[in-house]
């Protein structure tokens, strides 16, 4: 069967459009954040020949659980702002290899580029967030101004840095009501760091890189988007009134009237 103009695939063009509105927003700066986006076998095969592998590229790390599955990621170095006119550079399509460390480049990565630096931290939270829904498809990083400023200025503790973020605006716990879990200042790229945020995302689909960035995850690329613009939302009020005397507060009876009211169950621990 003839296959498909993959320019016009709704995942590549959903790509297109996040990534253009991540840089619109500050969040990327120069080759800032990166985006992992699992696609279906099916959904690739009507764009590309699955059995035309271009390049193998060893990823250095196992990712056993996630063999066979393909992904659509950024390149590493590569700008967000410059995704949307020239995708087949600056994306590529992978699949995950049978030895479950190599990744089989389909598509893109025209200029001989390879995926995300953080390829680890990625791959590792989608075998993290899969165990806990099998619908999550999206893993997102980036790095955006607020959020990065408040882990300047705030203590570093998951539960107090959800509290705080919680009460910046009265939809935070309805939209994450999961929380954020921090890590601690840690060498982005690694497969260490890698390993730190996927055990923090068994727990969250909010990862905060302290003096770094964000991780959001998500069953789209919309949900994942959502979720740090909510994040960055809620940090933006706590860094615009940080060195304000407060006097109004959204308190801890009034969240919990938010999650009966929504159906929501907030993350045990942090509500009094
Ligand atoms: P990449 O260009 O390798 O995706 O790295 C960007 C980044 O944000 C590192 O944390
Ligand atoms: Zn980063």
């Amino acid at each position: 069967m003839k296959k498909k103009d993959i320019f016009t695939a709704p995942f590549v063009q959903e790509m297109e459009d996040t990534t253009a509105n991540m840089y619109r927003l500050g969040w990327d700066e120069r080759n800032g954040g990166n985006i992992s986006y699992l696609l279906p076998e099916e959904e690739v095969a009507e764009y590309l020949d699955l059995h035309e592998v271009i390049r193998r590229i060893p990823t250095g790390f196992d990712a056993k659980p996630l063999i066979g599955k393909y992904f659509i990621v950024t390149g590493t170095g590569k700008y967000f702002k410059n995704v949307k006119g020239d995708p087949e550079t600056n994306l590529g399509i992978i699949r995950i290899a049978e030895d479950g460390t190599t990744a089989e480049l389909l598509w893109g990565f025209a200029d001989g580029g390879r995926f995300t630096s953080e390829l680890p931290a990625h791959l590792m939270s989608h075998i993290s967030r899969l165990s806990v829904d099998p619908e999550n498809r999206v893993v997102m990083h980036c790095h955006p101004t607020n959020l990065l400023a408040m882990t300047y200025v705030h203590p570093l503790d998951t539960n107090e840095f959800t509290h705080t973020l919680w009460q910046m605006s009265t939809e935070c716990v309805v939209v994450f009501p999961d929380g954020v879990e921090v890590l601690p200042w840690m060498l982005c790229g690694t497969n260490a760091i890698g390993e730190a945020t996927a055990e923090c995302m068994t727990r969250a689909r909010s990862v905060v890189w302290a003096l770094h960035g964000l991780y959001g995850a998500g069953k789209t690329l919309d949900e994942a988007f959502g979720l740090v613009e909510t994040v960055e939302k809620a940090a933006t009020i706590y860094m615009l009134t940080a060195g304000l005397k407060r006097i109004n507060t959204i308190t801890d009876d009034q969240m919990k009237q938010l999650a009966v009211r929504f159906s929501i169950t907030p993350r045990a621990g942090i509500l009094k």
